[in-house]
């Protein structure tokens, strides 16, 4: 280290370790100190900088969970959501943005699922790349995480995550790559072990990142992942979190034996991280107004809500409308550190709902308390009210008590009492419309049949009740469709039923994970991944495909057939048909969505390159494709698939 870099060793050792909770060591002043703060769905950062207390923080825009970021299938607005979360570091003087994460959702009770995008890497990847970008255009940094299979909370500390070289590469690294096009300027690394060894400690995880994805930028740890800081240090992670008095004694207690160039290379990383920020926090500009970055958030929730099932109620018609459930007045959100405050007063959905000009009130019923437990509250004068009304709209859904960092759920399904209310409303109800609240798969098993509609609304940040109130009127049309499975039962997950106990969790389920597993075994889901309603209808004609080389480009066209103006998202799904190895009946390469005006066409064209087709072969360690036959499927969800062909390799 030279210049103002001369440092010490107790002042590299220093360096590699936070300050704080937030902050990095300056160097006695030499080099810039950068915050970091958490994300991804809004900004949190507690007012008090040497804590990571929840309760309080400063009060931020609250966007959708990035689950319903993915559902818009419009990767334009993850970079608007970068940039309007850029805006808000900015206004904060946060140096480093803490997140994306791209964790796939190998379990649909995984408790941090509302924080990921997808089951599926590429669409995760994606997603996380345009996200990362739009923070970056603002000069201000992220951190991608958590590297790697962090797919469940429960025994986190501890669990060594047991994966197949093939699964990690195609299924858990591969967001992480997609993502790494991007360069986030940091990667933060998981609690779990893989395979035996702990990320903190992952050598060989670490060479993957830095020589094949070309991830040039510091890798911290998570908020304590670090069980022991020498051999971490030596793995090649550069920053350890939050400040640990006793980590530090031990370190400085073995300055010299330490490896001398180990700690110079994350010192420098460190160092060289602080003076990006200080280069980059000259060239920040604010560029968008609350008004602005609000209304990122209000579209992303507009364009994310799933129309899942509509018997002709929706959207609605003149008449009565009678407003039910918790999440209608009060605010439904994913605990633990991505916890936000909202900047915004809580909008009740009746209000939005009366402000589009529907004459909406609203009256108790089921009432949220702790889990998966809810009060019934006011159920018989709810049955009475709704028994006079034309539409009851009743809200479900998970609080931040049945959602959140470090643990998982129990199960999938609504608590009793909500379920209960459902079967009591539906039946008293001229019509029925269930909006769900929750940020992972729901099995809806129970009720579904009685509902006349169902809503998506996922965890909608603080414009959730104004998008609700704008697709149920039609002033939306919706357009969101599922990035993840919904089962009809927990069991019929197969990851749910691979082996674990406290100490390993075996992912034996290989490739089979989400759509991959449900298509290729024919298993039956209650709504499938990529599925999504639209109050338009629309027909697809004319693939024509065209290789050059080893990429492909397909070409299709869609056409609007209602009177509705809609939005529409293709999906391009890959299928080996003289394949060498396993590959699951079809995945994900491309997508689209595009807007089509009533009774007007549009032509689609995608790109698949080469990575479209490979699968990574264990015996090469490479990625391979086999020339042969593909058929190359479109569909408006996976199981749905409008048009198919056939082209050789
Ligand atoms: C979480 C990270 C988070 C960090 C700082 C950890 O518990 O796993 O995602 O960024 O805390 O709050």
């Amino acid at each position: 280290m030279e210049g103002k870099r001369e440092l010490t060793r107790e002042q590299k050792i220093k360096l590699i370790m936070g300050a704080d909770f937030w902050t990095n060591y300056d160097a006695d002043g030499r080099l810039y100190t950068f915050v970091v703060s958490d994300g991804p769905v809004g900004l949190r950062q507690p007012l008090d900088r040497t804590t990571t207390e929840q309760s309080d923080c400063i009060k931020s825009v609250a966007y959708p969970s990035v689950q319903m970021l993915s559902q818009t299938w419009d990767p334009v607005l993850a970079y608007e959501m970068g940039r309007s979360l850029g805006n808000d570091c900015i206004e904060q003087d946060v140096d480093i943005l803490l997140g994306p994460g791209v964790n796939i959702k190998r379990l649909p009770t995984n408790g941090r699922n509302f924080e990921y995008f997808s089951e599926d890497p590429y669409v995760a990847g994606v997603f996380a790349r345009e996200y990362i970008k739009g923070v970056q255009s603002k000069h201000v940094g992220t951190a991608l995480k958590h590297f790697c299979c962090n797919n469940s909370e429960t025994s986190r500390h501890w669990a060594s995550m047991e994966v197949d070289e093939r699964t990690l590469r195609e299924i858990y690294l591969r967001p992480f790559e997609i993502a790494c096009e991007a360069q986030p300027w940091t990667v933060m690394c998981s609690y779990n072990l893989v395979n035996g060894v702990r990320m903190s400690e992952h050598e060989k995880l670490y060479g993957v990142l830095r020589n094949e994805f070309g991830f040039d930028g510091m890798i911290m740890s998570d908020w304590e992942a670090v069980k022991d800081s020498e051999a971490s240090m030596n793995a090649g992670l550069n920053w350890e979190m939050p400040y640990n008095e006793a980590h530090q004694r031990e370190m400085l207690a073995k300055a010299e034996k330490l490896d001398e160039k180990k700690l110079d290379a994350s010192a420098a990383r460190v160092a060289a991280l602080a003076d990006k920020c200080e280069a980059e926090s000259k060239m920040r500009r604010q560029d968008m107004t609350l008004q602005e970055r609000r209304a990122v958030a209000q579209k992303i929730e507009e364009e994310g809500i799933v129309l899942l099932k509509n018997e002709g109620v929706l959207p609605l018609e003149a008449g009565k409308v009678f407003v039910t459930g918790a999440p209608a007045v009060r605010y439904y959100y994913g605990g633990g550190s991505s916890n936000v405050y909202p900047e915004r007063d809580f909008e009740p959905l009746a209000e939005a709902l009366a402000a589009e000009g529907v004459d909406a009130e609203y009256g108790e019923s089921v009432w949220e308390t702790n889990g998966h437990q809810s009060h019934l509250g006011n159920l018989k004068e709810a049955v009475l009210r709704a028994a006079q009304k034309d539409v009851t709209v009743l809200c479900v859904g998970e609080p931040n008590t049945c959602e959140y960092e470090s643990t998982d759920r129990q199960q999938i399904r609504l608590s009793k009492e909500e379920e209960a209310a459902i079967h009591a409303l539906a039946e008293a109800s001229e019509k029925l419309v269930v909006v769900v609240y929750a940020g992972a798969a729901i099995d809806m098993s129970d009720w579904i049949g009685e509902a006349d509609a169902v809503l998506w609304a996922g965890y909608g940040g603080e414009f959730v009740n104004r998008a609700v109130a704008r697709v149920l009127t039609g002033k939306v049309n919706p357009s969101g469709k599922l990035t993840e499975t919904f089962p009809f039962r927990l069991e019929d997950v197969p990851a749910e039923n691979a082996y674990r106990d406290e100490a390993v969790m075996l992912y034996n389920e290989g490739l089979n994970v989400g759509y991959r597993y449900f298509d290729t075994f024919d298993v039956p889901v209650l709504f499938p991944f990529g599925f999504g309603l639209s109050y338009s209808k629309f027909v697809y004609r004319d693939i024509c495909l065209e290789k050059s080389g080893k990429t492909v480009t397909v070409r299709f066209t869609i056409e609007n057939i209602s009177d509705a103006d809609g939005k529409e998202t293709a999906q391009v799904y890959v299928r080996e048909v003289t394949k060498e190895v396993y590959r699951p009946y079809k995945e994900l390469k491309a997508f689209r969505k595009i807007f089509i005006k009533a009774h007007e066409c549009r032509t689609v064209e995608l790109t698949l390159d080469e990575r479209a087709f490979a699968y990574y072969s264990v015996a090469k360690d490479a990625w391979t494709v086999k020339p042969g036959v593909f058929e190359i499927l479109v569909g408006v969800s996976v199981q749905q698939i409008m048009l198919k062909q056939k082209i050789v390799l």
